[in-house]
């Protein structure tokens, strides 16, 4: 089994540290969750077991509809052997009904469905918030070509119906979702990061009850409970 050596990144939500491969490097999940760029701090116990099973599961899923991922082993509940990726600093969204900062920005009410899917990228850079950043400015900036942001809007697109049919099937819709995406060492571009509540919003089919990391954002009291809901849905309906 990949041994972990040193601690290459700490993020708000995991640790990545190296193997003695070069090419492979091993997540941890922590308990821990943020909002707000950090500002707002929570967690509960069992999150990161939850997050790394349901991410690793997604990713599977994924996979055999013929996405590609990052995705190597999953070691233990909290932790997966993964491709080193060079990730590309966009934090890719996709949209299926308004939400959140879309909402807020554009006067659109919560919950208003959208005739297409939205995509949007934002700047991976906490100092600045994740700004919002459209395709010129990171052809400008150099973070990706036209080629790669074509790559990586068939990924997004592609992530969205595949998505949106493992939720349907389990009693959820998917409101919206954040990606990131990585550069493998043979140049291929690849989903990397998660998949999990903390990256997706899940509204119940019938109830429209927020399945999802705003229950830690916006205090509605659920956080643990939802996170151990939907895992609960994705087992008793794909591993039957
Ligand atoms: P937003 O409406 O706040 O822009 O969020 C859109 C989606 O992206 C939502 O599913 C939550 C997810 N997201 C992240 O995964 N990480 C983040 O830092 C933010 C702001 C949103």
């Amino acid at each position: 089994m990949a041994e972990k050596k040193e601690l290459l990144y700490e993020g708000k939500a995991k640790k990545v540290y190296a193997t003695d491969d070069p090419n492979l490097c091993i997540f941890e999940y922590k308990d821990d969750a943020t909002a707000f760029n950090g500002i707002k701090k929570g967690s509960f116990e069992g999150k990161g077991e939850i997050n790394n099973q349901m991410a690793n599961f997604i990713f599977r899923l994924l996979e055999k509809k013929g996405i590609k991922t990052h995705m190597v082993e999953e070691l233990s509940k909290r932790e997966t052997l993964v491709k080193k990726v060079d990730i590309i600093p966009l934090e890719v969204i996709v949209r299926n009904i308004a939400a959140g900062s879309f909402s807020k920005r554009y006067g659109v009410e919560e919950g208003t469905p959208f005739k297409e899917p939205t995509l949007e990228f934002s700047y991976k850079n906490d100092e600045l918030g994740d700004p919002l950043i459209n395709d010129y400015h990171a052809l400008a900036l150099g973070i990706a070509t036209r080629e790669d942001i074509k790559t990586i809007a068939n990924i997004a697109f592609s992530v969205n119906d595949a998505l949106k049919e493992i939720f349907k099937n389990i009693g959820i819709k998917l409101v919206d979702f954040k990606i990131e995406v990585g550069r493998t060492a043979e140049g291929e571009i690849v989903l990397a990061d998660e998949i999990s509540p903390d990256t997706c919003r899940l509204w119940d089919a019938e109830t429209n009850k927020k399945l999802d990391k705003d229950q830690f954002r916006r205090d509605l009291g659920e956080f643990a409970e939802v996170y151990h809901e939907v895992w609960a849905r994705l087992n008793d309906y794909y591993k039957k």
